[in-house]
C-alpha cells in the first residue's frame, strides 16, 4: 500500500458503482461527509469496553482521546466495540474466550473498510486476544494498554491485586483478622479503573506488547487514571495514521528476535506464568517456532530486576514501577540481552526508543548486582508426570520446596478438593503434594486459574504458608506458592496426570528441571488400560468448537485451525 490512492478502505468507499453507493450512503447516514473520509486512512479503534469490565471503565471516554489524535493526523476514526473479557467476573475462565475475541478482531478487521487498527485492551486475556487477531490480519496495528489501577489501600497498608486477596483470605480462614478488617480489604484493594497493579498477567502481557514493539515506548506502565495516559492515547491516534502511510505492519515488527526480546523482558519482570501460553500462541501466529524451551533457556540467563509484587517480599506495585522509569528504564538494564535493532510501532528501533531512559528508584528497578531473584522467574519441568512439560515460578515460592518428594493427594474436581481443604481433620502434612486434575484446556474447560490450590485449613492454623501443589490448570499472575502448573498433556485427554493415585510418591526438582512420579512404566500401562475418558464438557456452541480444536498448554492453547505454518503469516485476503 503506502500510497493513499491504494488505501484498502477505498475499495469500499471510492469507487463509482452501486456497491460503493451503498457504502457511502451508509457512512453518510452516520452524519459524515465525503470530506471526512476521502483520501484518508480509516482507523478502526477496537474498544474492549463494557460495564462488566471494571479494568476498562475509562475506555468509554479514553476512546475520544484516540479519535482526537487520529483526526489531528488526517485519519478517519471509527470505534468498534468488542466482546469484553472482564477477568474476574467471567466464568468458567477468560482463557476459554481468548480465542473468540481473537477471531472477532481478526474477522472484523478483514470484514470492514479498515486501513489501520488501534487495539484498546489490557485486562489479562484481552491483550493477547487482540494481538492474536491483529497478527493474523496483518494490517498496521498499535496496542493501547489500559494501564494499571492505583495502589490499593486499607488501614494504611498498601494492597496489591490478587496477591493480597490470597494472603488476607488465608489470614481470614486462619482467624487472624476480623470481619471488619476483611471488609475493608474488599473495598480498598481495587480503587480506580485500570488493570491489576501487581506484576500479574495484565501488566505482564502489556509489558510484553511493549517489548515486542507493539505499543508506544513506556505506554504499558502509565497508570490508567494518570493524565499521561490520556496524552498517550492521543499520541496513539496520531501514530496509527502515520503507520498506515508507512505501511508498517505487525509482520515487520513481530520478528523471531522481537519475541525473544519479549521473553527476556518478561523474565526480568518476574512475569506471570500465563505469559508462556500467550506468547507461544502469538509467536506461532506470526510464524515463529517459539516454545517452552525458549522460556526455560532465557529464564536461566536473565535475573529478575523488577521489584514488584508478587515477587519476593516486595511492597512495590505498578504505580511505583512507573515512577521509577517504567519499562524503558528496565530495558536499559537489559541492553546486553536485547536485540536493539528490532522495528517498533514508532517507526524506530527498540534501541532508539529506549535511548536515554533512566532508572529513578534503584530499589524498584534493581541494578544487575542486586537482583530480586538471581535466576529467571519461570522454570519448565519435564518427566513422566508431564512429558510435554509443565511450569513453576520459583521466584514466588518458598525456596524450601525447590527440591521436594512427598505422597500425592489426588482430586478429580474442585468441589471435592474444597471439602478436603476445609476439613480440619484431613490427613495431610506439609510433605504431601496436592494434585488437582481435569482443570486443563479441555477439562477445565479453558484452564481456570485454580492452580494456586488453597492450603488446607488444618495446616494454615499450624502456621504453614506454602506446600507443593500440581495441576493442569493455570494460576493468576498475582498468585504465589510452590504450584506446578500447565501439566501437558492434560489429564482430561489421558495425560499421565490422569493416572496418579493418592499415595504415589511425587518428586519435583527445580534445579534439575524434573518432575517425576515413582510409578513403573508397567504399572502406568496397567492404569492406562483401565482409564475411562470423561464425557465432553460441551455438546453445542462455541464451547463445542473450542473443545474440538483447542491445543494443549505447551502449544499456546490456540485453535488448531488458527495457527499459521511457521514462516508464513495468515495475511490479508483479497476480499473483492
Ligand atoms: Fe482485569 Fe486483573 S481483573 S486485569
Amino acid at each position: 500500500m503506502g500510497k493513499l490512492e491504494k488505501l484498502r478502505s477505498q475499495r469500499w468507499l471510492a469507487k463509482n458503482d452501486f456497491r460503493s453507493f451503498n457504502h457511502q450512503s451508509r457512512v453518510m447516514q452516520m452524519g459524515y461527509d465525503p470530506k471526512d473520509w476521502e483520501g484518508k486512512p480509516v482507523i478502526a479503534i477496537f474498544n474492549n469496553w463494557s460495564d462488566y469490565n471494571p479494568c476498562h471503565m475509562h475506555f468509554k471516554h479514553r476512546v475520544e482521546e484516540v479519535k482526537r489524535g487520529v483526526l489531528q493526523a488526517g485519519g478517519f476514526p471509527l470505534e468498534l466495540p468488542t466482546v469484553s473479557l472482564g477477568e474476574n467476573l467471567i466464568k468458567p475462565s477468560a482463557l476459554l474466550y481468548r480465542n473468540m475475541l481473537a477471531m472477532e478482531v481478526e474477522e472484523m478487521i478483514r470484514a470492514y473498510p479498515v486501513d489501520g487498527v488501534v487495539l484498546m485492551g489490557g485486562c489479562d486475556k484481552t491483550t493477547p486476544a487482540m494481538l492474536l487477531g491483529a497478527t493474523s490480519a496483518d494490517l498496521p496495528a498499535i496496542f493501547l494498554p489500559a494501564g494499571p489501577m492505583l495502589r490499593g489501600n486499607s488501614r494504611g497498608q498498601t494492597l496489591g491485586s490478587g496477591s493480597d486477596a490470597f494472603k488476607y483470605w488465608d489470614e481470614h480462614r486462619a482467624g487472624t483478622i476480623t470481619e471488619v478488617h476483611w471488609q475493608g480489604i474488599i473495598g480498598g484493594i481495587a480503587r480506580s479503573s485500570g488493570t491489576c497493579m501487581t506484576m500479574g498477567t495484565a501488566s505482564t502481557m502489556t509489558s510484553i506488547a511493549e517489548a515486542l514493539g507493539m505499543t508506544l515506548p513506556g505506554a504499558s506502565s502509565i497508570p490508567a487514571v494518570d493524565a499521561s495516559h490520556q496524552r498517550m492515547a492521543t499520541q496513539v491516534g496520531r501514530r496509527i495514521v502515520d503507520m498506515v502511510r508507512e505501511d508498517l505492519r505487525p509482520s515487520a515488527i513481530q520478528t523471531h528476535e522481537a519475541f525473544l526480546n519479549a521473553i527476556i523482558v518478561a523474565m526480568a519482570l518476574g512475569c506471570s506464568t500465563n505469559a508462556i501460553i500467550h506468547v507461544i500462541a502469538q509467536a506461532r501466529r506470526a510464524g515463529h517456532a517459539i516454545g517452552l524451551e525458549d522460556f526455560d533457556r532465557i529464564s536461566r540467563q536473565v535475573q529478575v530486576l523488577a521489584n514488584i509484587r508478587p515477587n519476593g517480599d516486595s511492597q512495590y506495585l505498578m504505580e511505583d514501577f512507573y515512577y521509577a522509569g517504567g519499562l524503558p528504564a528496565l530495558m536499559q538494564r537489559l541492553l546486553h540481552h536485547l536485540s536493539l535493532t528490532q522495528m517498533t510501532v514508532t517507526g524506530r528501533t527498540l534501541g532508539e526508543n529506549i535511548a536515554g531512559a533512566q532508572v529513578w528508584n534503584e530499589d524498584v528497578i534493581r541494578p544487575l548486582d542486586k537482583p530480586v531473584y538471581a535466576e529467571g522467574s519461570l522454570a519448565v519441568l519435564r518427566g513422566n508426570l508431564a512429558p510435554d512439560g509443565c511450569v513453576i515460578k520459583p521466584s514466588a515460592m518458598s525456596q524450601e520446596f525447590l527440591q521436594h518428594t512427598g505422597p500425592a493427594v489426588v482430586f478429580d474436581d474442585y468441589p471435592t478438593l474444597k471439602a478436603f481443604l476445609d476439613d480440619e481433620n484431613a490427613d495431610v502434612t506439609r510433605d504431601h503434594v496436592l494434585l488437582l486434575r481435569n482443570a486443563g484446556p479441555k477439562g477445565g474447560p479453558g484452564m481456570p486459574e485454580w492452580g494456586m490450590i488453597p492450603l488446607p485449613q488444618k495446616l494454615l492454623k499450624q502456621g504453614l504458608r506454602d506446600m507443593v501443589r500440581i495441576s493442569d490448570a493455570r494460576m493468576s499472575g498475582t498468585s504465589y506458592g510452590a504450584c506446578v502448573l500447565h501439566v501437558a498433556p492434560e489429564s482430561f485427554v489421558g495425560g499421565n496426570l490422569a493416572l496418579v493415585c493418592t499415595g504415589d510418591l511425587i518428586t519435583i526438582d527445580i534445579p534439575a528441571r524434573r518432575i517425576h512420579m515413582a510409578v513403573s512404566d508397567e504399572e502406568l500401562s496397567r492404569r492406562r488400560a483401565e482409564w475411562v475418558a470423561p464425557a465432553p464438557r460441551f455438546d453445542r456452541g462455541y464451547g463445542h468448537m473450542f473443545q474440538q480444536h483447542i491445543l494443549q498448554a505447551d502449544q499456546g492453547c490456540d485453535m488448531d485451525f488458527l495457527q499459521t505454518q511457521f514462516g508464513e503469516t495468515a495475511g490479508e485476503p483479497d476480499i473483492f
